[in-house]
């Protein structure tokens, strides 16, 4: 997979974005995230990719568009052949509400390197490059804490955890607070959660908590290439969850998967600010256009490219809206 690929991900995560952030704070998570959708899908046919959706917004009878299994870019026989996982608006409601953190998303890995995770839960353990390697989710929190204050030379107390405030973490929560580690609760979004812990200035050491498993292969991704690391096991809802695993080729349902076992290879990952947050500003319009915050990034290299850009509306008018 050429590198180039990467610089030219970023503009289906900014049209997304862009598409997004006209209706911020409207209070409606599905035209936010329909409008995502169409405009990362249109941006689609500009990619000299042989793409397939592996992660996407739903199964091909339950979404229109970029769903599971869908071929998407305008590739030819010598164009790679990639996988991809996407969620153009991660943070439905973060949007919808005007929160922070709302992000566009999109990472692309050779074929069959992306795990084909069904759209249940996921429990999730993930850390920045400083603690590579001592995470385990087979320990208690407070055991992983331990061990991640001693990798870092601090003490438990200096910690911070970022999780999901949701009633399913009362009891993470409370062993949190007993080991002593400091918690950042937040209303949605653990993709953009996983990705702060491998920048310092997010003060967030730790992601932990159960998500969505779609959103756990896509930060995987980005820790793939920003030398963090992260552990993920499914939690199923229901009997039929675990058969759609099964189907979609995970016989072990009790299996916690690696950072390498849900991205591996070549990867390369773009994320586009919808709202300001930890690590991208947000969308911003002026007169006649719009400016966006992205970072993209490549697992060979670990470079972490920071593009700012300035949209004109006039000379873009696919972008106008
Ligand atoms: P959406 O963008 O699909 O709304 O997801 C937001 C999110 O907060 C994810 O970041 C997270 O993995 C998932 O929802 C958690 O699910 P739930 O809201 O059911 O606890």
């Amino acid at each position: 997979m050429d590198r180039n690929i990467g610089l030219e991900a970023v503009r289906l995560t900014e049209a997304a974005a862009i598409a997004s952030a006209r209706l911020m704070g409207r209070g409606d998570e599905k035209a936010a995230d329909q409008a995502a959708v169409d405009a990362m899908r249109k941006q689609f046919n500009e990619l000299a990719i042989r793409g397939t959706i592996v992660i996407g917004e739903g199964e091909r009878d339950e979404a229109p568009m970029l769903y599971i299994g869908e071929k998407v870019g305008s590739g030819e026989a010598d164009d790679p052949a990639v996988d991809i996982a996407l969620d153009p608006l991660e943070g439905t409601t973060l949007c919808a509400t005007g929160g922070p953190n709302a992000l566009s998303v999109l990472a692309m890995a050779d074929k069959g390197n992306l795990l084909n995770a069904p759209d249940t839960y996921m429990e999730k353990i993930a850390v920045g490059p400083g603690s590579r390697g001592v995470i385990d989710l087979r320990k208690s929190p407070t055991q992983n804490l331990r061990a991640i204050a001693d990798k870092k030379g601090v003490y438990i107390e200096d910690l911070t955890v970022i999780i999901l405030n949701r009633p399913r973490h009362e009891k993470l929560i409370a062993e949190v607070r007993a080991a002593g580690a400091r918690i950042k609760l937040i209303a949605d979004g653990d993709v953009s959660a996983a990705i702060s812990t491998c920048f310092p200035e997010s003060g967030v050491d730790v992601l932990m908590g159960t998500g969505g498993a779609p959103e756990g292969v896509i930060a995987a991704a980005a820790l793939r290439c920003c030398g963090g690391d992260m552990q993920g096991r499914l939690a199923f809802r229901n009997e039929q969850e675990i058969e759609r695993a099964k189907k979609m080729g995970i016989s072990d349902t009790q299996k916690i998967f690696a950072l390498e076992e849900m991205a591996k290879g070549n990867v390369i990952f773009s994320a586009t600010g919808v709202t300001s947050g930890d690590f991208l500003k947000g969308v911003r319009f002026f007169k006649g256009g719009a400016a966006t915050w992205s970072v993209v990034m490549r697992s060979k290299s670990q470079t972490i490219r920071y593009v700012e850009a300035q949209h004109s509306f006039e000379h873009k008018p696919g972008f106008a809206g």
